[in-house]
């Protein structure tokens, strides 16, 4: 039970028990501990339970989420687990003010929080009671952007949010555009899109922009949309967010569903929250095949384990305690695909890589299905399943339960390359540092590969000064197949991916989808339809550079 040095530096910062000076107070197998005894209170074999958690957990073949390290069991905190929560704000005063105290009760627990703004009258609208003039929805998101400064989740990070708008909202052309100035940094937008949108545009018709059934303008579909990825080229905001399509999976379809956590892997209903776990791929892959019986026992565990802190969880708010345990959805994931792509021999923008992402998920979403309807019968079916599209043939603990979430910070502390569904960031930089110079940064998976080939050291100062081993002499040819960074891979691949792996994924997946700085507006035209058609939930390009302070690849740019 160790970790890397930097895995222990993440967990020392960001989950570690801390006395009233702020001083370490807990180790690794610790907390490991505390997090396996936790989720064992409800069962019956205690000792049993704990085991078999402490073993899954402390050698890192399932990572729980950030609230979970940083609340679950500790004395001085609620045992908040959840990563992702949705909150309905309605056209008043007292709501809008309400949900922003509600968000920074969240905040403050460890959560991210996802809105739908659609049902806020439009800046400019008239105010019945003082007959004055509403300010909107982006000046909204302004007063919630700000109170995010205030609220640091824990003491440690910053809670990220998502703003959702309907594009037939008549303030979504200032929506669209919101970002473009470089504010809301603590913000992610997305238009919430819908198929008759997408039908407007390939006839080239018109769109009725409304508000409580009155129209305030009539625009053309494919002048929206033109502005929309504008915007996105300009500045990576606003992504998008299928909304029929999200209904289309929506397991109790008699609640409205129309919003999901700031990265997007996760809708939900209004004030509901969901826990997050994943499962390290990077320890399923054994001498280049995957260890199928470890991966179904781990994935059964996380599982349970998941399920059980729904029972002991305290979520902040009444509302959300009352939403969450009448679905009972969790979040199974994974991190380390391509370090389980790198350690078969696969390519990421491959079919075959991809056919390998599919049938891991795939796996992951039986054994994961299995399991709960297993704990279904042992312990009973979610509150709701009478209304959901399980009832009445298949009895479900949980309404949902497959999520590819970012997991930006437990991958680090797990010690693989590659974050979530994403490729290698890059195979090597030069990272410049005021203090000690510029020095080489590579992926120790790529030196490994290229030390057990002989690839000499002058040839890794190119690739480091590159930024890529794309077409540099001296490395071999498999070796420049497999080894390719978020910027080697094309868009259309990187969208392949997330399709490939959403397939078997309940809930959504977080993936960023990469495209050089020299990429055009068409690309980003390009990659919006193409996540339409191959009905992805959502999407959000990355385009290098186009964000300030972000790490950018290649020779001079740490
Ligand atoms: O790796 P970790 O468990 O810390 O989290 P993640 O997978 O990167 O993010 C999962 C979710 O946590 C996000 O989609 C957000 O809902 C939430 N989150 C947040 O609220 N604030 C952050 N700074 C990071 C994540």
């Amino acid at each position: 039970m160790q970790l890397s040095a930097n895995g222990q530096k993440v967990f020392d910062a960001r989950y570690a028990g801390k006395d009233e000076n702020g001083q370490i107070n807990e180790t690794f197998p610790q907390a490991v501990h505390r997090l396996a005894t936790t989720a064992s209170i409800v069962e019956q074999d205690q000792h049993y339970w704990t085991t078999k958690f402490t073993d899954v957990i402390g050698n890192l073949l399932f990572v729980p989420s950030t609230p979970i390290w940083a609340n679950v069991g500790k004395t001085d905190r609620p045992w908040q687990p959840g990563a992702c929560f949705v909150l309905a704000v309605e056209d008043s005063l007292h709501s809008m003010y309400d949900v922003l105290h509600q968000t920074a009760m969240i905040f403050k627990s460890g959560g991210g929080t996802g809105y739908n703004f659609s049902s806020i009258r439009p800046k400019g609208d008239l105010v019945h009671s003082t007959k004055g003039q509403a300010s909107g929805v982006v000046e909204l998101i302004r007063l919630y952007n700000a109170s995010a400064n205030m609220v640091m989740q824990g003491g440690v990070r910053r809670g990220a949010s998502l703003g959702i708008l309907n594009i037939d909202h008549p303030e979504i052309k200032d929506f669209i555009n919101a970002k473009l100035n470089g504010d809301l940094t603590n913000f992610n937008l997305s238009v919430g899109v819908i198929d008759a949108f997408m039908d407007a545009l390939n006839q080239g018709a018109a769109w009725e922009l409304k508000f409580n059934g009155k129209v305030y303008e009539t625009i053309a579909a494919t002048e929206l949309w033109d502005m929309l990825i504008w915007a996105a080229h300009a500045c990576g905001d606003p992504g998008i967010i299928f909304l029929d399509q999200i209904q289309r999976a929506n397991p109790v379809p008699g609640k409205v569903m129309n919003a999901t956590n700031p990265c997007g892997e996760q809708p939900l209903y209004p004030g509901e929250s969901c826990l997050l776990g994943s499962v390290n791929l990077a320890k399923m892959v054994k001498a280049g095949a995957v260890d199928w019986d470890l991966l179904r026992d781990t994935v059964s565990l996380a599982v349970k384990f998941l399920d059980n802190l729904i029972d002991v969880a305290e979520y902040p708010l009444p509302l959300v305690d009352q939403n969450t345990k009448s679905t009972r959805k969790i979040g199974l994931g994974f991190t380390g695909l391509a370090d389980a792509l790198i350690m078969a021999n696969l390519a990421y923008d491959s079919p075959e890589g991809r056919s390998f992402a599919g049938e891991l998920t795939r796996f992951i979403q039986q054994t994961a299905h299995e399991t709960s309807r297993e704990l279904a019968e042992e312990k009973g079916c979610f509150p709701d399943w009478e209304n959901s599209i399980y009832y009445p043939h298949e009895k479900r603990r949980n309404a949902a339960c497959i999520t590819i979430a970012p997991t930006g910070s437990v991958t680090a502390m797990a010690g693989c390359e590659g974050y979530g569904v994403e490729p290698i960031f890059a195979v090597a930089y030069t990272k410049q540092t005021k203090v000690a110079g510029d020095f080489e940064v590579f992926s120790p998976l790529f030196l490994e590969a290229c030390q057990r080939r002989g690839v000499t050291a002058d040839v890794l100062t190119e690739v480091a000064q590159r930024g890529t081993c794309q077409g540099v002499t001296g490395i071999p040819r498999d070796i420049q197949q497999i080894f390719k960074g978020a910027q080697d891979i094309a868009p259309r691949d990187h969208i392949k991916m997330q399709v490939a792996v959403q397939k078997n994924t309940d809930n959504a997946v977080s993936k960023t989808i990469n495209l050089p700085n020299s990429a055009t507006v068409n690309d980003i035209d390009k990659s919006y339809r193409l996540a339409y058609q191959l009905g992805l939930k959502g999407i959000t390009v990355f385009r290098d550079g186009c964000k300030e302070g972000v790490i950018t690849v290649g020779e001079g740019k740490p």
